[in-house]
């Protein structure tokens, strides 16, 4: 199967900012053992950042029909993107909803999730690991 992994704003600081919260490693090391980890079970993954909204619409778009399954942090676009969830729901492939935290014992605004209802299910609180939760959860 082929997937692909997008992450959106400041997951490109992983490994810099709030280590305690999101880990030392940097996104290019957690998606180089993703896509590692999806090779190693006979599967491909693509992966994707932008901090920016459009973008991230633009490639959710552009992946319908392309892929088996997508694995989504949007960040703090989370809680508040309609136009991601818009582009969720606008599109065929399953995606799965990532978080690294457990946004549940965070903040109140980290609760509330726009995108969780238009998604095929949500990974969370599993640092680093919670990708490959999401990614495994398509072949399982
Ligand atoms: C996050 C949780 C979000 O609330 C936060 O804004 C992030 C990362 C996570 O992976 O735990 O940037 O999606």
């Amino acid at each position: 199967m082929k997937f692909l992994v997008i992450n959106g704003v400041n997951l490109s600081r992983t490994g810099a900012r709030e280590k305690g919260v999101y880990g030392e490693e940097t996104l290019e090391q957690i998606n180089a053992e993703l896509g590692a980890f999806a090779h190693a079970h006979g599967h491909e993954a693509e992966f994707f950042q932008s901090d920016v909204e459009g973008e991230i619409c633009a490639r959710l778009g552009q992946a319908d029909g392309n892929y088996d399954g997508i694995v989504l942090n949007a960040g703090a676009y989370t809680h508040y993107s309609y136009a991601i969830r818009d582009a969720i729901a606008g599109i065929r492939v399953p995606v799965v909803e990532v978080h690294m935290s457990n946004v549940h014992a965070r903040e109140e605004f980290r609760k509330k999730s726009v995108l969780t209802e238009v998604c095929k299910g949500e990974i969370l609180g599993f640092g680093k690991n919670s990708y490959k939760l999401a990614l495994e959860s398509f072949w399982l």
